[in-house]
């Protein structure tokens, strides 16, 4: 094991993540008890922060964990954290537990949630993927019925994204009933007769602050959009596919199940979103907006 001085919180100390320990009997560790975010960080500052809180109290309640903080509690301590990982370019994960006790399915009593936040270097996505596109397949959604809460508990996540690897894609686009849900650690659009389509939130998908943005941009730049029900023939003959996340953004997929979409090039659609999407980042950067 490498050594890590990065500076991590643990349950209200900052230390280096090499000292940081968390007991085993942590019900994050042997039941995936908890929920997470992953907060990317440009030019030093935490994006879109309030619209991430927002989500983990609605993950806290979803799995009826007490938030042990205010949003100003957090703030102060993710600001800290970024501070002292040299502020720049970080992608910051934090999970929260529900803390440690003797081995029982049923909620303990008097435990404290375990607080745990960590940062590391937000690369740029690389220039291939954006010249290129990704390669996706599509499978079987096969997690459960809550899929709006972020939870730790991401078995089925890393065995679809596993399978879209061994099968030489970068993503595994998954279905639903016939409908398309999102993919395995992002958000699906697609794109037919230049109208920008996304499943419409709901237990099925994360409600991914990506998405919320990119939707927005598109709002404030008259170009249409529907957030609605989509069949996986509607994925097929789309004339763009994308996939949006914290640390990839927006993604253009330009192969779905060994078959090119569209023309099998980035569509205009997406580089019109994503020079909108790199827009809002400067903005960000120099502080016009959160
Ligand atoms: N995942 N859907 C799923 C299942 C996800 O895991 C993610 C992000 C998203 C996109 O959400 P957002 O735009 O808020 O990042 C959608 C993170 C990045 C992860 O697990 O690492």
């Amino acid at each position: 094991m490498t050594s890590n001085t990065d500076t991590v919180y643990l349950n209200g100390k900052f230390l280096p993540q090499d000292q940081a320990f968390v007991p085993v009997m942590d019900r994050g560790f042997v039941f995936g008890d908890g929920v997470y975010e992953v907060i990317p960080v440009y030019g030093g500052r935490l994006f879109r922060l309030a619209e991430h809180l927002r989500r983990l109290d609605d993950s806290l309640a979803g799995i009826r964990l007490n938030n042990p903080m205010s949003h100003d509690q957090w703030a102060g301590i993710l600001n800290r954290i970024v501070n002292e990982n040299g502020a720049g370019e970080q992608s910051v994960y934090l999970q929260l537990t529900r803390g440690h006790a003797p081995r029982d399915h049923g909620f303990p009593q008097d435990t404290q949630a375990t607080v745990f936040i960590s940062s590391s270097p937000l690369k740029p996505v690389a220039e291939a993927l954006l010249k290129d596109g990704v390669a996706a397949i599509s499978l079987e959604d096969i997690r459960w019925k809550h899929c709006h809460i972020k939870a730790i508990a991401l078995l089925p996540n890393i065995l679809l994204r596993q399978q879209a690897i061994e099968a030489g894609a970068q993503e595994a686009i998954l279905i639903r009933d016939g409908l398309i849900t999102e993919g395995a650690a992002s958000n699906l659009f697609i794109v037919k007769d230049n109208v920008i389509k996304t499943p419409a939130k709901g237990p099925f998908l994360l409600p991914g602050i990506t998405r919320d943005l990119i939707l927005e941009l598109a709002a404030a730049n008259n170009i249409q959009y529907q957030e609605g029900s989509f069949g996986l023939n509607e994925l097929q003959q789309a004339d763009e596919i994308w996939l949006s996340s914290s640390t990839k953004e927006v993604l253009p997929v330009t192969r779905l199940d060994d078959k090119a979409v569209g023309n099998g090039q980035p569509g205009p659609a997406w580089q019109q979103i994503r020079r909108l999407y790199q827009d809002y980042k400067q903005a960000l950067i120099a502080g016009e907006v959160e």
